[in-house]
């Protein structure tokens, strides 16, 4: 790249993140939601617990991490969101169809991560109304199978996508990212008390074994895959999000620094919401396995017997659908932008018909372990597919060209200078070795891990 487009590219003047603790709480706002909550616990118990964990654990820091700071780059050098960002670095080669993927990926997301966050929905609802107080471990499982089963999870479904495109029509995305940046941290105080009560129920030894003793017997390419495929979901990574949020990074901000404390505190979040719930599965003999309903079934247990424990019910719902909107909002964000930005539409056209497509097919995530249980495609349910597609597939996918682009496109020179803000920061060593890492070893290990992983699917 040369100079002069350098120097254009830099004077493009843009809204973005006032303070460091802005970007910190906007970042984290994407990253946090279902992913922690919801799917790291879903698919720790699949997958045989510790040995996953370490699995996730090593592709967050050789996958993850260095992904999350290609991004920023990528963001902050173009100053523009992930389609328009490869155009403006790149003119001459097609390396903008990364953007198509990333559009793509969001709304396979979005078909069943509404779905789910519609469940939360619901079991804000239940709780409200004195549902668990009544219902022991058993009725409790068979409760959520019957509720998922049934037809009125699209109501819920629905609710969250009216939800979230009020919010994006009403322009208070700001106000969102002020509000999560309170309640976050709530959240975290709440996951305390959740695993203060998890921690000293009686399952709580063998809960934190679970999690923590590997077994790598159980490990095959599949869970590899799934591993890899998490640490993409759990950081935002792979379709746009983070790029686009790179563009409102402001220049003197530490890009690597911020990068690994985001990535810690993530970790931290999942951590807290597996000790809070894998003592609870081992205290009331549940299957750790049993996939989506774990989290629902296991919170209104660790909470039955706690003084308050309803309101403290209904709280942990309730900040969970926050953390979900937050998470939600993010994604939406990469297809309207690119329908905006490239297909000159309006916010308002762009925004309506995004929820109007994800609410038409989202139906048949919603329905899946209802009277879709037995369409399969691929041997999936949509629900499945649609995860599987964008997680394992498109999401990695995605990274595996920001980490080219980035490693062999724009190059050392253009890492370096914009990594360490024009040499400001003297962070030459850690500069290095993600230099080495984002030009060899993760575009490799992605490679690997997806024909591993895809030839055991097969
Ligand atoms: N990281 C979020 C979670 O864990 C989900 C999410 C938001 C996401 N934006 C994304 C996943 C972009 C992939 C890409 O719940």
């Amino acid at each position: 790249m040369n100079t002069r487009k350098e120097g254009s590219l830099q004077q493009v003047k843009r809204e973005g993140f006032a303070t460091s603790i802005g970007v910190v709480a906007a970042t984290l706002g994407s990253a946090v939601g279902l992913g922690n909550l919801w799917k790291f616990p879903t698919m720790t118990g699949q997958n045989g617990g510790a040995a996953f964990l370490f699995l996730y654990l090593i592709c967050v820091i050789l996958v993850g991490l260095p992904v999350l700071l290609s991004e920023w780059i990528i963001g902050r050098r173009a100053s523009s969101a992930i389609v328009t960002a490869f155009k403006k670095l790149e003119p001459k080669q097609p390396w903008y169809f990364t953007g198509y993927a990333g559009v793509t990926s969001a709304f396979l997301i979005m078909f069943f991560y509404t779905a789910v966050a519609g469940w939360v929905y619901a079991y804000i609802f239940k709780s409200i109304i004195g549902a668990f107080t009544v219902m022991n471990p058993l009725s409790a499982q068979s409760h959520f199978v019957q509720f998922a089963a049934g037809a009125s999870p699209i109501f819920w479904q629905w609710l969250v996508i009216a939800g979230i495109t009020a919010v994006i029509i009403a322009g208070v995305t700001k106000g969102i990212e002020r509000v999560t940046k309170i309640l976050l941290p709530i959240l975290f105080i709440l996951l305390l008390v959740c695993d203060i009560r998890a921690l000293t129920l009686p399952g709580a030894a063998a809960g934190i074994s679970f999690l923590f003793k590997p077994d790598f017997s159980q490990i095959t390419g599949a869970v590899v895959l799934a591993a890899l495929g998490l640490a993409f979901f759990k950081l935002s990574l792979g379709l746009g999000t983070m790029t686009t949020y790179g563009s409102y990074i402001g220049k003197n901000e530490n890009l690597p620094r911020t990068a690994l404390k985001i990535v810690l505190a993530d970790m931290l979040v999942s951590l807290m919401a597996g000790l809070a719930i894998f003592p609870t599965v081992f205290t009331y003999n549940f299957e750790p396995s049993m996939g989506p309903p774990l989290l629902f079934v296991t919170i209104p247990m660790v909470f039955k017997s706690v003084p308050y424990g309803q309101f403290f019910t209904i709280l942990f719902f309730i900040l969970t659908e926050i953390a979900a909107t937050g998470a939600l909002i993010s994604m939406l964000e990469v297809p309207v932008a690119f329908l905006v930005e490239e297909l000159k539409w309006t916010r308002l056209q762009a925004t309506l018909v995004s929820a109007l497509f994800t609410a038409t097919v989202g139906v048949t995530a919603a329905l899946s372990p209802g009277i879709f249980s037995d369409t399969l495609i691929f041997g999936q349910t949509f629900f499945d597919l649609f995860d599987f597609a964008s997680s394992n597939i498109l999401l990695p996918l995605g990274g595996l060209f920001i980490c080219l682009f980035v490693g062999w496109k724009l190059g050392k020179g253009v890492i370096i200078d914009e990594a360490s803000n024009s040499g400001a920061l003297h962070n030459e060593g850690i500069l290095s070795v993600y230099t080495f890492l984002v030009k060899y070893v993760t575009p490799v290990l992605i490679v690997v891990i997806l024909l591993a992983g895809l030839m055991n699917w097969i």
